[in-house]
């Protein structure tokens, strides 16, 4: 199956998103899959080639904070804090809806997820295109986000129409894992999805500080227990034994201090956070690629922000082994 054009040009997607075809979009945080936001067919195939279920609302991206009020019922004093302080960035905030936002956007829910990403391309192209685009991260639902174009010609290339859709390579995503999401619709923010800003940073840009996230109903599909698993199973671990055990071909993720005992396979060593945070996904894919029997995943343990994201995103990824 031919896959979809590689396009250099900011005119070809925005041809492709004006015509309803999609477009793999890089941004700072992970690959998007994109549509234009009003034009509910086009929002329908991101659907489509996700498999993802029909009440699990997309994130809207747009070209700067002065577009809010389109999108957006009663821009509150908190929100335009947050967006002032954080955009563009990987900050995505959920807001009341307006009427120009459809149902195929949100699920049906009255608020609206909406970010400004801080890349290069995807800016430029949103700013060409001037509209907004739904784009969720551009891998199979429950898989794991692509953070290069190569990823995302694998994971969904054959499904996407050569004709209509075009992808955009714009390298390596410089933060690897996807936005923070924060609901802005009562007083404090709250945090839904945990990312590169953080708890401290949002309460400071907001002025009061951020309310516990309830246990409700995941109004998330990144909050689901079990969500950015590869297929090779995943076990987390505080620390590697020296003795591997069986001889079943074991994948390590790790920072670079821990070692890799003898007969295991070193994913990834990043140096730090940043580093983490960026190899992670890769790492996840490459042991698919391998093949391996299993993946030994020691998150790192300090307090940052990206080393909680990277906690959040490999447990899940270990609950979606489970079963
Ligand atoms: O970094 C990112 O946010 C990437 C890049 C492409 O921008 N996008 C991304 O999209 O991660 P996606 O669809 O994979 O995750 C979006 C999350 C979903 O978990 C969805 O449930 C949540 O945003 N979301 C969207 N609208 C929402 C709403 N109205 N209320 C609560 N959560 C919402
Ligand atoms: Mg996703």
């Amino acid at each position: 199956m031919p896959t979809p054009r590689v396009v250099e040009s900011n005119a070809a997607a925005v041809a492709a998103l004006c015509a309803g075809g999609l477009v793999v979009l890089p941004t700072e945080t992970v690959y998007g899959l994109a549509a234009d936001a009003s034009n509910p067919r086009a929002v329908a195939r991101i659907y489509a080639v996700k498999g993802r279920p029909a009440d699990h609302p997309l994130i809207v991206h747009i070209p700067s904070e002065a577009h809010l009020d389109r999108w957006v019922r009663d821009v509150s004093e908190l929100a335009r804090r947050l967006a002032d302080y954080g955009w563009p960035g990987p900050l995505t905030l959920v807001l009341p809806r307006s009427s120009e936002v459809g149902d195929w956007v949100t699920g049906g829910q009255d608020t609206v997820a909406l970010r400004v990403p801080d890349h290069p391309v995807a800016l430029g192209i949103l700013r060409d295109f001037g509209g907004a685009v739904a784009a969720p991260s551009a891998n199979r639902f429950g898989r794991v986000s692509p953070t290069t174009a190569q990823h995302v010609r694998e994971d969904i290339g054959e499904l996407l129409d050569p004709d209509r859709d075009v992808i955009v390579d714009g390298g390596s995503c410089q933060v690897g894992v996807e936005s923070t999401i924060v609901d802005c619709t009562g007083p404090q923010p709250v945090v839904l999805r945990p990312g590169r800003v953080s708890q401290e940073q949002i309460a400071e840009w907001a002025g009061v500080p951020v309310a516990p996230a309830q246990s409700t109903a995941p109004r998330v599909s990144g909050s689901l227990a079990s969500h950015y698993a590869p297929a090779t199973p995943v076990e987390l671990a505080e620390g590697v034994a020296k003795n591997p055990g069986p001889s079943a071909t074991v994948g390590l993720i790790a920072l670079a201090d821990v070692e890799t005992p003898s007969g295991m396979v070193r994913l990834t060593a990043p140096a730090d956070e940043d580093e983490y945070a960026r190899a992670l996904y890769a790492a996840l894919r490459e042991a698919d690629a391998l093949r391996l029997d299993r993946i030994l995943a020691v998150p790192p343990t300090g307090s940052g922000t990206l080393a909680a994201a990277i906690r959040d995103r490999l447990t899940r990824a270990a609950a979606g082994s489970a079963g």
